[in-house]
């Protein structure tokens, strides 16, 4: 977020929008319609769901050789959190990808090189806009922790316990991190393709991709749940705000106060690249289930949000997230944990990174 860091400037980007819409919402819009969406009969939802291997993460891990690996890297975050606010839901989304490409492994930190070749992760367009504050963040909490513990800790580890940390910065819920993961010996481009989720999947898209991860609908609902913080760049709501699937209309099923405001932040072309607009319209900054009320409201950003809430599969747990945010936590807390487990890598197939952007050995 460049020269605007911090909180101060994020509001300011996007107060025209919060403006419109709270104004919206007080005359009943929203709140209303939300209460008034019908829940679905019972519904295939859940799906089934395979467990992931645990491959023996532990919370203690460290106990031995580095034990207060947890308070150094939150003495860490909470610092930069006061510094770049914007760097917690960075984070957040930095872990997600790692984790969905190969496994939870520190693939996604590894820098990109003058050569040609090798591409690594971080050169595919599906990672391009990742902020360079979380990689500073990841960087600078790893630092902490090598002039404590030298060679000790993983930067895998270091990712998952910084993102629980500005998780619970952005006044969500606080849960224990098991560790024991290994940073990656490679970083290959060519493994991102059809790994993550993409702003305009389908729930088919998205289920298939988290299915693959050995993650189910329920995974998919709770971990979607950290759009309740973060940005996004224009380029990805163009498409429902002026021209849905080729109608030169928006999409039917965003609320019109919504796209209103959004066509105020983002024209439909020659739009600065680097305005963004929030995920949850309501409360950007506040990491609750705030998100899921939204999307029954028809106010989900993108269009794979939004059709959380339209597909039958989804939209009980959408519901029943959306009624309790204790409900929320405990889920998210829990796919979290499953998430964090995805791939991990053990033994000599990793290494233990001394900075998170280079290999310790050169790529095998
Ligand atoms: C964390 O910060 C506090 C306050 O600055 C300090 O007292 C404590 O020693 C730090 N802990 C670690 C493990 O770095
Ligand atoms: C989704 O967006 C991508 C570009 O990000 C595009 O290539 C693809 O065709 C879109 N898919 C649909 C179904 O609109
Ligand atoms: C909300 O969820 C929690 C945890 O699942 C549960 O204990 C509580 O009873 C629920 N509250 C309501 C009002 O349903």
């Amino acid at each position: 977020m460049g020269s605007s860091g911090g909180i101060r400037g994020l509001r300011r980007r996007v107060s025209r929008l919060l403006l419109l819409l709270l104004l919206a919402a007080s005359t009943g819009g929203p709140t209303a319609r939300a209460r008034e969406a019908q829940p679905l009969p019972e519904a295939a939802a859940a799906g089934t769901r395979r467990a992931p291997e645990r491959h023996g993460l532990s919370l203690d891990f460290y106990a031995k050789t580095c034990p207060a690996v947890d308070q150094i890297v939150a003495n860490v975050t909470a610092a930069r959190y006061r510094d770049f606010p914007a760097a917690g839901p960075a984070v957040l989304r930095l872990f997600h990808h790692d984790c969905f490409v190969e496994g939870c492994d520190a693939s996604i930190l590894i820098a990109p090189t003058a050569s040609a070749s090798p591409k690594v992760e971080r050169d595919m367009e599906e990672n391009k806009n990742l902020a360079q504050e979380a990689f500073d963040a990841v960087e600078l909490a790893k630092a902490a922790v090598e002039s404590r513990c030298p060679g000790v800790v993983s930067c895998a580890d270091v990712l998952a316990l910084a993102t629980r940390d500005y998780v619970q910065q952005a006044g969500g819920p606080y849960y224990a991190v098991k560790k024991g993961r290994k940073d990656s010996r490679v970083s290959l481009a060519g493994k991102v393709r059809g790994s993550l989720p993409r702003a305009n999947s389908t729930v088919d898209e998205l289920l298939r991709v988290f299915a693959g991860k050995g993650l189910g609908a329920a995974d998919l609902v709770a971990l979607s749940g950290a759009h309740t913080v973060g940005f996004t760049h224009c380029v990805h709501v163009l498409g429902r705000i002026y021209d849905f699937r080729g109608t030169r209309r928006p999409d039917p099923l965003m609320d019109a106060r919504l796209v209103k405001a959004l066509r105020m932040s983002c024209p439909s072309s020659g739009g600065s690249a680097r305005v963004v607009v929030p995920f949850d319209v309501s409360t950007p900054f506040q990491f609750d289930h705030a998100y899921y009320a939204n999307l029954q409201a028809r106010l989900g950003l993108l269009g794979s949000d939004q059709a959380l809430f339209l597909d039958p599969r989804t939209r009980p747990l959408v519901q029943e997230l959306a009624g309790n945010k204790t409900r929320f936590f405990q889920a998210f807390v829990a796919s979290m944990d499953r998430m964090g487990a995805i791939r991990i890598k053990k033994g000599r197939k990793g290494e233990v990174r001394k900075v998170c952007s280079q290999h310790l050995l050169p790529p095998v």
